[in-house]
C-alpha cells in the first residue's frame, strides 16, 4: 500500500546525513543490521536478511535450502512468475500445481504433482490469502520436502496464530511499490534454520565475507553466491513501513470485511473461502460466481457505477498461460544452463491446470481502501450490493 508520510523522508534525510548508503559498516550497526533484527522480532524467528527484492528472497530461499538441478520445486499456477522464475533460476525444475477456490495451492495437487525429484514446495499467500499451512506442512514432512512461503504479497498476514512466512522452512516478504509494505523495491528472507540462513546470505551476497565480521564467523564454507544486497535508503524506508504494518492491516481489513457484506444473500456469488479468516490481509474484497458470464456481468455493472473491479483471470503475469519463458522452455539466457531443456513445449497450457483457469475466471476483486472514510463506505458498499444484485 502507498502509505507514505514525514516519517520516511525524515528516514531517509537520517541515511543521507549519516553519509553511508552501504548496508555494512565495520563495528556499527547499519540501518539495514536493525530493519533485519526488527524483521526478525515481528516475525518471531530468529534470522531475517533484508535483500533487493522478493524476488531475490525466493531464490536465495531455495539457495539456502541445497536446491539445483535436477530437482523439482511445485509452485501454484496462481501468483507472480518470479514464484516460478526462483527455481529456475537455481537450476531447479518448477511444476505448476492447481489452485482451489481459496486462490491458494491446492494440497491435494500437491500430492498429485510429486515425483521423486520434488524437493521442496512454494505455497504462496496470494492477495494476502492464507495457504492451507497445516495440511501442506504434513504432507512436506511425509515426503521430506522442504517449504518455502512466499508471503510477497501477505506481509504480516498469519495462518492460525502464526505469522506467513515464519511456518515453512524459511518465508519470503516484499516490499515493492504494490506491497502491503513498501519502499518501491527490496525484500526479505526469514528463516529458523541456521544453515539455510548463512547460505542464503552467501548467496544474496557473494563479498558478504569481505564485509561482514558475522559472514566470516559462518560455520557454511564460502561459496560463489551473487549480489542481491539492499540500499540503506531502502532499509530505512521499510523500518518506518514495518512500524505502520498493523495500522495499515487494520485498515485494509476493516473496508474488506465492509465491502464483503454487500454479498451476503445474494444469489449465485459467495466469499471465496478462506484457510484463515483472522490471518488474511484484507488485500482484496473477493467473491465467485457460479459461472463466468456472471462474473463479467459484474465488472460491468461496477463499471457502470464507477467502481473500480476486476479479476485475476484478467490480470496477466499471476496466470501461468501467459508465462512464456515456461511455456516456451526458455528457462536462461543460454540452453547450456536450461534447466527446462529437452522438455516438451506447452502449446495448449489451458489444459495444465484447468481447474486454477476455471477458478479465476469466476472470480472477482475489489480492491479495499484502507483510509476510506466511514461515511463514504456505506454508499459505496450499497453500490456494490446494486451491482451484485443484478448478476445473476
Ligand atoms: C506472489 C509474489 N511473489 C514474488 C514476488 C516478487 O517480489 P519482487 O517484485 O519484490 O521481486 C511478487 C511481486 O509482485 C509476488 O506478488
Amino acid at each position: 500500500m502507498y502509505v507514505m508520510g514525514d516519517e520516511e523522508l525524515a528516514a531517509v534525510k537520517r541515511v543521507m546525513d549519516s553519509g553511508n548508503l552501504f548496508r555494512y559498516k565495520d563495528g556499527e550497526k547499519t540501518e539495514t543490521d536493525r530493519l533485519e533484527d526488527e524483521i526478525a522480532a515481528k516475525m518471531g524467528v530468529p534470522h531475517a536478511i533484508a535483500m533487493s527484492s522478493g524476488t531475490a528472497a525466493l531464490i536465495c530461499g531455495l539457495a539456502g535450502m541445497g536446491i539445483g538441478p535436477g530437482h523439482e520445486v511445485l509452485v501454484p499456477a496462481y501468483t507472480f512468475i518470479s514464484t516460478a522464475l526462483a527455481p529456475l533460476a537455481v537450476g531447479a525444475i518448477p511444476v505448476l500445481t492447481e489452485i482451489d477456490e481459496s486462490l491458494t495451492i491446492d494440497p491435494a495437487d500437491i500430492e498429485k504433482k510429486i515425483t521423486p525429484n520434488t524437493k521442496a514446495i512454494i505455497p504462496v499467500d496470494m492477495v494476502g490469502l492464507p495457504c492451507r499451512m497445516d495440511k501442506i506442512m504434513s504432507i512436506a514432512k511425509h515426503h521430506n520436502l522442504f517449504v518455502l512461503e512466499d508471503a510477497c504479497q501477505a506481509d504480516g498476514g498469519s495462518y492460525e496464530g502464526k505469522r506467513l512466512g515464519t511456518i515453512g522452512h524459511a518465508g519470503t516478504f516484499s516490499f515493492n511499490h504494490f506491497k502491503i509494505l513498501s519502499a518501491g523495491e527490496s525484500g526479505a528472507l526469514v528463516t529458523k534454520d541456521r544453515t539455510i540462513y548463512e547460505r542464503a546470505r552467501i548467496h544474496h551476497d557473494g563479498g558478504c565475507v569481505f564485509f561482514s565480521e558475522e559472514a566470516r564467523r559462518q560455520v557454511v564454507p564460502f561459496f560463489a553466491g551473487l549480489n542481491f544486497r539492499i540500499s540503506e535508503i531502502l532499509s530505512a524506508i521499510v523500518r518506518v513501513q514495518l512500524r505502520r504494518l498493523d495500522t495499515i492491516l487494520e485498515g485494509l481489513r476493516e473496508d474488506k470485511w465492509a465491502i464483503m457484506k454487500a454479498f451476503a444473500g445474494v444469489q449465485g456469488v459467495y466469499p471465496n473461502p478462506i484457510n484463515d479468516p483472522k490471518g488474511e490481509c484484507g488485500v482484496v474484497a473477493a467473491v465467485l460466481f457460479d459461472t463466468p458470464e456472471m462474473m463479467r456481468t459484474f465488472l460491468t455493472r461496477c463499471q457502470e457505477r464507477g467502481i473500480n473491479a476486476s479479476t485475476p483471470i484478467d490480470s496477466g503475469r499471476h496466470v501461468y498461460t501467459n508465462w512464456e519463458p515456461l511455456l516456451q522452455r526458455r528457462g536462461a539466457h543460454v540452453e547450456s544452463r536450461n534447466p527446462l531443456a529437452g522438455l516438451p513445449t506447452i502449446d495448449k497450457p489451458e489444459e495444465l491446470c484447468p481447474k486454477t483457469l476455471n477458478i479465476l475466471s469466476r472470480t472477482a476483486y475489489i480492491s479495499p481502501i484502507p483510509q476510506r472514510d466511514p461515511s463514504e463506505r456505506e454508499s459505496f458498499v450499497a453500490k456494490v450490493r446494486e451491482a451484485a444484485d443484478g448478476c445473476a
